[in-house]
This record gives C-alpha cells, sequence and structure tokens, in this order.
C-alpha cells in the first residue's frame, strides 16, 4: 500500500486499487497550501470525529469524488444534513467487509463535536486489512490500554499515529503505544499544524529510535510505500 501525506491528520492510502482518504482538513492548514484539494478523487473517506481539523474537507471532497463516507452515526447526521447521502455508518467495535477488504472501528480516547455544536458519538480509529497488509490509523486519542488489544489481535504492518501532545498523546505516549499495538513501522500525524502541537522533530525520531521503532514524519505531499 502508498501512504501520501496531506498534513495534519489527513492521508490518503492506497490499496487493491482502491483510494482511502482518512481526515480530510487541508484547506485552512496552511503547511498545506500547496495541495490542490479539488484535484484528490477518493472512493472512501474515513472520519474518525467531527472536530473542524478532521472534517473541514470532507463534504466538498465527497461531493468531488462521489465517495462513500465512513464514519460514526452521529457524524452521518451531519453530513446528511450538509447534502451528503453515500455514507457508511459504524461505531467503536464493529467491522464491515468492504470491496478493499476489512475495516474495524477502535475505540479513541478522545472526544466528538460537530462544527455546528451537534453531538458527534464516539470518536473512533480504523483498523484496515486488505491483502496488501494491514493499517491502524488511531485518530486523536491518549495512550490507552485498549491498543495491547490490537497488538494481541492484529498486529498492524504500519500504524499511523498522534504525536503533537495537548490534545492527543505525544511521541513518548506513541512510542509506548507502538510497543503495545507490536507495530515498529510507525507514521506521525497531529503535528506542527497549530501553535499547542509543534513539536522537535529529531527529539521525536530519537525518543522512537530508543524503542527500536521507526517514526516517519511525511513532508506534506510526500509519500511512501509499506
Ligand atoms: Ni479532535
Ligand atoms: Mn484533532
Amino acid at each position: 500500500m502508498t501512504i501520501t501525506y496531506y498534513g495534519h491528520s489527513c492521508f490518503m492510502v492506497e490499496t487493491v486499487g482502491k483510494h482511502l482518504l482518512f481526515d480530510p482538513y487541508i484547506t485552512a492548514n496552511p503547511l498545506a497550501s500547496h495541495i490542490q484539494v479539488s484535484a484528490l478523487k477518493p472512493d472512501y473517506v474515513f472520519i474518525s470525529h467531527g472536530h473542524f481539523d478532521h472534517i473541514e474537507d470532507a463534504v466538498g471532497i465527497l461531493q468531488q469524488s462521489g465517495a462513500t463516507a465512513v464514519c460514526a452515526w452521529e457524524v452521518m447526521g451531519w453530513l446528511n444534513k450538509q447534502g451528503i447521502e453515500k455514507v457508511h455508518p459504524m461505531n467503536t467495535g464493529g467491522k464491515w467487509n468492504f470491496d478493499f477488504g476489512m475495516v474495524k472501528c477502535t475505540a479513541a480516547q478522545h472526544s466528538s463535536g460537530m462544527p455546528d455544536g451537534s453531538y458527534g458519538g464516539n470518536p473512533m480509529g480504523f483498523l484496515v486489512k486488505t491483502s496488501e497488509g494491514t493499517l491502524y490509523y488511531s485518530g486523536d486519542t491518549a495512550l490507552t490500554m485498549d491498543m495491547k488489544l490490537i497488538g494481541d489481535y492484529h498486529k498492524p504492518d504500519v500504524a499511523l499515529l498522534p504525536i503533537g501532545d495537548n490534545f492527543t498523546m505525544d511521541a513518548s505516549d506513541a512510542a509506548i503505544a507502538a510497543d503495545f499495538i507490536k507495530c515498529n513501522n510507525i507514521v506521525g500525524l497531529h503535528y506542527d499544524t497549530f501553535g499547542f502541537i509543534k513539536i522537535n522533530h529529531d527529539e521525536a525520531k530519537a525518543i522512537f529510535a530508543k524503542t527500536g521503532k521507526n517514526l516517519t514524519l511525511l513532508g506534506i505531499g510526500e509519500s511512501m510505500t509499506v
């Protein structure tokens, strides 16, 4: 699978010929001003929770691409109000077999509310299993013991974890999370975008290196293959 970073928590994952976009927040991110949002044509748009920095570009991209949104039931209600009908609602602990593989919604220790103030349901992460491998996108979350279940039963090949601190885990907690989920290949997210989450990249990488794990910090627009 190929993973392309679009800044903050937004990634496009290309696997088995399908394009899966996670948490689109590009237009309002000054660090991602070189990304052309109108060119993004995913098949699916995953939304981990309702906060603006995860959903800002969702409606526009869903409209231009005809993609299916995958999100909590309550996030679906908000999308419906914006005129988006192609939604697959899920909730924490549930799984579904899509045409690219299996998706299981994992617990995220965070909060969720929609941009209009309505209830956003549970924040979630997504475990994506295809014939090309297993990817874990944790969403905004604290370090939690629930992550040990992912290590015991799923062992992802690559995991996309927050490292920015203040609203989520920092790099130290993310390194513990990497241990819990039994994954050596971590890609950082949710850092540098706002003042509260600016981090030192070398320090974050050193924390992972000390545990024998790799932290990749992709440039915005950069891709990697797993
Ligand atoms: Ni959030
Ligand atoms: Mn966030």
